[in-house]
């Protein structure tokens, strides 16, 4: 299927058939990481914080992508994708007025409703912010449904931390408690140092009434974790965001299966609990 067979409008109820969407800004965020924000061409997308979409660069291919602004920002979706192969690499050119595909959006989503009420501990590592980012817009604009927020943000480098002015942003705000720290300091750098699970010891966790979203690589991950469980928040209540090589997304070609469970439809958001079920077969 071409470009003009989609723009006239061939299969379009199709769940495998991409609309189109028009770059209205983009961004180089860091040397690798590029920001955009797209309108869609037809109907707006209607999406929850932690879906994603199919972003596909016609003659090249396509990507699943998080969808990294919050639906209470408006029509508008927002991308931050990273330059590591055919597809995203192309991407790096792409200006505003150039268009795109999207399919999707795919997937569950973070169970907000399950959220309400509770205190959200967000600890977000490298390109984890950019899933991340979009709940915790959505917590911050729905600020009085939820509990204490708390935002952990960390990158390897200062030139490496994505959505710098928003996070001074959040920083600022005295109904969020918000820490950054970077693995390696440059000579401007003034806030913490070290590795992001050191600033569990700066912040109070209530584990009776916590959720604790952690999103980030592996590594990261893995420690986050043993942190979140040591203060003691339940494994049903810490959440992560998984990653899997995917074709379809809609859970019927079976590339992102474990276990039986399709990530993509599934997935990608999921709690520790479910994880380690994944990961050990229970
Ligand atoms: C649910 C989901 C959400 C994602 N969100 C984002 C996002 O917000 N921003 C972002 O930059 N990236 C995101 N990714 C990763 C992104 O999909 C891959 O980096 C991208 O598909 C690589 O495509 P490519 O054609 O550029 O690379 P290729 O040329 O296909 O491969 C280059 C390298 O990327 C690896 N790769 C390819 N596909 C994937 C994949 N699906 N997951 C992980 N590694 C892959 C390959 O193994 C190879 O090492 C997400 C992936 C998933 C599954
Ligand atoms: S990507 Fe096809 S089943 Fe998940």
């Amino acid at each position: 299927m071409t470009q003009t067979d989609i723009e006239k409008g061939a299969a379009a109820a199709s769940p495998y058939v991409p609309k189109m969407a028009r770059i209205v800004a983009a961004d180089q965020m860091t040397e690798t990481e590029r920001f955009f924000r797209l309108e869609m061409e037809g109907e707006p997308l209607a999406y929850e914080p932690g879906q994603f979409v199919g972003v596909t660069v016609f003659g090249v291919g396509e990507s699943p992508i998080s969808i990294c602004s919050s639906p209470t920002q408006g029509e508008r979706i927002e991308l931050t994708i990273r330059s590591v192969g055919l597809v995203t690499g192309a991407l790096r050119t792409f200006e505003a007025g150039d268009r795109l595909g999207i399919r999707g959006p795919f997937g569950n989503g973070f169970d907000t409703g399950a959220m309400k009420g509770q205190d959200v501990l967000f600890v977000a590592g490298g390109l984890g912010l950019a899933p991340t980012r979009s709940l915790i817009r959505y917590v911050l604009d729905k600020r009085e449904d939820f509990g204490k927020v708390t935002i952990l943000a960390g990158a390897r480098e200062p030139n490496l931390l994505l959505f710098r002015e928003e996070i001074a942003e959040w920083v600022e705000r005295s109904d969020a408690d918000t820490l950054v720290t970077v693995n390696q300091p440059d000579k401007d750098w003034k806030g913490n140092v070290g590795v992001i699970t050191r600033l569990f010891k700066q912040v109070e966790i209530d584990p009776a009434r916590t959720c604790a979203v952690i999103v980030g690589p592996p590594v990261m991950f893995k420690f986050a974790v043993l942190e979140a469980l040591a203060a003691g928040v339940p494994e049903h209540r810490i959440i992560c965001s998984l990653e899997r090589h995917m074709k379809c997304g809609v859970g019927k070609c079976g590339h992102c299966q474990i276990r039986g469970v399709y990530v993509c439809r599934d997935g990608p958001v999921f709690t520790y609990e479910q994880v380690k079920r994944l990961r050990e077969g229970i």
